[in-house]
């Protein structure tokens, strides 16, 4: 690395032989300043030119600008006697407060988590800044489904299969490369995915990643036939097809049992008509798990792709690389064999999916909560405005106060729940912990929206700019309402979870 002196570096002040210091590693900027985004003029004048930028550089734009490879190679040395001390590697633990969870902090203790959690930890939070990052950020911008590249690698490593949660489809896999055991997997390690994929900041992209895997595939694991099963799982979980869930419609949403949806039998044949609305993934799956009524109950069969069944995009706030779909059966054939659990049985095929649906969505979203607490303590900390940092005017802290408290509150909560997940039967949670998962819900859907409001104010008109510094906080301020809707809509979920600690009210109990 060649060094160079700073009165060195102030001799190319002027356009065309133009250098800049930015956290004592110099940049030749004589050829980019003529592209620079922000114009010449800023960097031509005297406090920039041959000078040390680093804290107007950083007042302007994210770090990660400068690892951008156009950029990078603009960097020609570093100054002598100087290091850098911008944290560098988006693959290491932050080491703002509370921009991590507790457990991840140096010197802090966790009831729940081992030596097995964190070495996992390290490799996702790698494996997801190198390999899925760079396709979020693209695929949020340009609408397109998650590229095959990742799905593969997502694949090989079986971050497919362990976001269905521990159990019998993870035996004789490799996980992460060998680097945890399928005995071990629990559900702290599938948070540890949940909460990696939460913090990419890309809302879209979210459930882009498969997110239509994650419930559409269940029924099939749960209720499937063997012959089905055998067939779809593999297909699935090695990202050669998609699949998605098909339960709501233009006629139901929270009210599951207004679906309109019919399969009726031909012989050995369902034939499917109806229409679904709003289905993560539809647009690119090849396999639709869908509710029908039949004959005044409800069945819930898996639908292949067909000529029959059409698929329309729904133009949503968040990015097309969801592939959120309309879907349309118009006579659909498939034999009875597809039928998941028993016919008039697709209640309890439905119901048994929410819980774990709903506690991802919580972790997802309570870890994209908490990255946006960490911007707002970075933004608050460098932006200086009348002559200060923000972070020195009290209603600004009082701000980061309630938004700390917040994500602590729900990080403390999810994690008492999973630890219960991780010692109950399926039964056990359906009793005990279903209107708790339901009642975090809405909590985690309510703070988050909270947090949205007071980190636009923070970040001021870049809160609602969609590139640039506070493109983390427009991405969350725009996408937070849905984790308010999809898997229960947040009032009820609040019902249902008071309506369930109502039904366990001892009879007894007199103030
Ligand atoms: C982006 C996106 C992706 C989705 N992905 C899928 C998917 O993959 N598969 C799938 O099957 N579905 C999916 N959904 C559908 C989602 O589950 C429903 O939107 C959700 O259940 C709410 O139904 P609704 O939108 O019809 O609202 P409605 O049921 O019409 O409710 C409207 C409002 O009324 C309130 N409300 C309704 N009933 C009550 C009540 N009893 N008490 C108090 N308040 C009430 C709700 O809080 C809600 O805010 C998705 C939705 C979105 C927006
Ligand atoms: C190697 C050095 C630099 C690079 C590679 C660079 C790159 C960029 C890029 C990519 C943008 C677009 C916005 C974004 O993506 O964040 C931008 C905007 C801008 N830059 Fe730079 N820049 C550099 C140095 C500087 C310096 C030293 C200043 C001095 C003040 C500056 C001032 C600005 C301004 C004012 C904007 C517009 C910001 C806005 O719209 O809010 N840049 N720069």
């Amino acid at each position: 690395m060649k060094t160079f002196a700073v009165e060195e570096v102030a001799q190319h002040n002027k356009p065309g032989d133009l250098w800049i210091i930015v956290d004592a590693n110099v940049y030749d900027v004589s050829k980019f300043a003529q592209l620079h985004p922000g114009g010449v003029g800023v960097l031509t004048t005297k406090s920039v030119a041959g000078q040390d930028a680093t804290q107007a550089f950083y007042g302007l734009h994210r770090a990660e600008v400068l690892q951008r490879p156009q950029y990078a190679r603009l960097k020609i040395g570093q100054v002598q006697g100087q290091e850098p001390i911008i944290q560098a590697s988006p693959s290491d633990n932050s080491q703002v407060p509370y921009a991590e969870p507790t457990w991840l902090s140096a010197g802090y203790y966790s009831p729940y988590y081992t030596e097995s959690h964190r070495r996992f930890q390290k490799e996702v939070r790698k494996f997801f800044m190198e390999v899925v990052y760079p396709d979020a950020v693209k695929c949020e911008e340009n609408g397109k489904r998650i590229s095959q590249e990742v799905v593969d690698k997502l694949c090989e490593n079986n971050i497919l299969a362990m976001r269905l949660g521990k159990g019998k489809h993870l035996e004789g896999r490799t996980l992460m490369g060998g680097i945890i055991q399928p005995e071990e997997f629990d559900h702290f390690h599938e948070l540890i995915i949940n909460f990696e994929l939460g913090r990419l900041g890309t809302r879209g992209y979210v459930d882009g990643l498969l997110a239509g895997n994650v419930i559409g595939l269940p029924p099939v694991l749960n209720f499937g036939s063997p012959e089905i099963k055998n067939k779809v799982v593999p297909e699935v979980l090695s990202g050669k097809k998609f699949i998605c869930l098909a339960i709501s419609e233009a006629f139901a949403g929270s009210d599951v049992s207004g679906l309109q949806t019919t399969a009726e039998r031909d012989g050995d044949f369902w034939v499917i008509n109806g229409t679904k609305k709003w289905i993560t993934n539809g647009m690119f799956a090849d396999y639709f798990t869908v509710a029908c009524r039949t004959d005044g109950a409800y069945t819930v069969v898996l639908v292949p792709r067909s000529d029959e069944v059409e698929t329309k995009a729904i133009k949503t706030a968040y990015s097309a690389t969801a592939g959120t779909a309309y879907v349309t059966f118009d006579n659909a054939r498939v034999p009875v064999q597809n039928t998941l659990g028993k016919v008039g049985n697709g209640m309890q095929v439905i119901l048994s999916n929410f819980n774990h649906e709903r506690w991802m969505i919580i972790c997802t979203a309570l870890s994209a909560q908490r990255r946006i607490v960490e911007e707002c303590l970075k933004w608050s900390n460098q932006r200086v405005a009348f002559g200060k940092p923000l972070n020195a005017q009290a209603v600004i802290r009082s701000k980061l106060a309630s938004m700390i408290a917040r994500v602590e509150a729900g990080q403390n909560w999810l994690e008492t729940i999973t630890h219960q997940m991780n010692n109950m039967s399926y039964n056990e949670q359906s009793d005990k912990i279903a209107g708790t998962i339901a009642l975090l819900k809405q909590f985690v859907t309510k703070t988050g929206r909270e947090t949205a409001e007071d980190a636009t104010q923070i970040f001021g008109g870049r809160g609602i700019t969609a590139t640039g510094m506070g493109k983390l906080v427009e991405n969350f301020h725009r996408t937070s309402p849905y984790d308010a809707i999809l898997g229960g809509a947040e009032d009820v979920m609040g019902d249902l979870g008071v309506r369930q600690a109502i039904r366990k009210m001892p009879k007894n109990a007199r103030l």
